[in-house]
């Protein structure tokens, strides 16, 4: 791979930025100074940036548990953003199923697509955990409405069957293999239901363990379980 694409792929900064460096003599690789950004470069050479060994970011795939004001993004103009924190910054990072900017827990950032795709695909019924609360009291028909799937508003398609549990007139959980916009919020007002708090604590197989505003990665057990 080309010098200047290899530093730019796992560090923060842009092909431009990279070249300037390269210029100032910023960059050796296996020891001297390297200056031209074609040169090529093979997996058992060592770069270094200001006499910081460039590592490989590689596949990268972390959990965060989202506080209510931040958006499900990697940049926003207005708002603090989920990916602000990681630890480290990431090219390619995306968000693997967006909360709503009032929504709390697990999301999910990556920046392996396949597999982001599988984790969020209706077709691969990967479950997705939410606690809800509501202003009003859930009818019990909401099991049945939920379990059948419900036609929302301007869609043409039922939702795919959701397990609810209630556990009290205004809190219950509701599964979900699918995420439509506003899905668990407009599923509920088909109800008549105000939903008040959501939190999302699970997907899939990986379970939320971490408190507000913090993340860790994935463990590799984590990771193999998306199918
Ligand atoms: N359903 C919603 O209404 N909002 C979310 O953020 C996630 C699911």
């Amino acid at each position: 791979m080309r010098l200047d694409k290899y530093i730019a792929d796992q560090t923060p900064h842009s092909r431009q930025q990279v070249r300037a460096l390269l210029r100032r003599g910023r960059v050796t690789v296996d020891g001297v100074v390297a200056r031209d950004p074609a040169q090529h470069i093979q997996p058992e050479q060592v770069v270094k940036l200001a006499g910081e060994v460039i590592r490989e970011i590689g596949l990268q795939y972390w959990m965060v548990h989202k506080p209510a004001g931040y958006v499900s993004a990697t940049k926003d103009r207005e708002h603090a953003v989920v990916s602000s924190l990681i630890p480290m910054e990431i090219p390619d990072l995306h968000v693997a199923g967006r909360l709503d900017r009032d929504v709390t827990g697990l999301v999910i950032l990556t920046n392996d697509g396949a597999w982001s795709h599988r984790l969020t695909s209706p077709r691969h019924d990967c479950a997705k955990r939410y606690r809800v609360t509501t202003l009003e009291p859930i009818p019990d028909a909401a099991v049945e409405a939920f379990a059948n799937g419900i036609l929302l508003h301007n869609e043409n398609q039922t939702t795919k069957p959701a397990k609810l549990e209630i556990h009290s007139q205004h809190q219950a959980t509701l599964w979900l293999t699918e995420g439509r916009f506003h899905q668990v919020k407009r599923m509920f007002i088909s109800q008549g239901c105000k939903v008040v708090a959501l939190h999302r604590d699970r997907i899939g197989e990986i379970e939320l363990d971490i408190a507000e505003g913090e993340s860790r990665k994935l463990t590799a057990t984590e990771i193999a379980s998306v199918p």
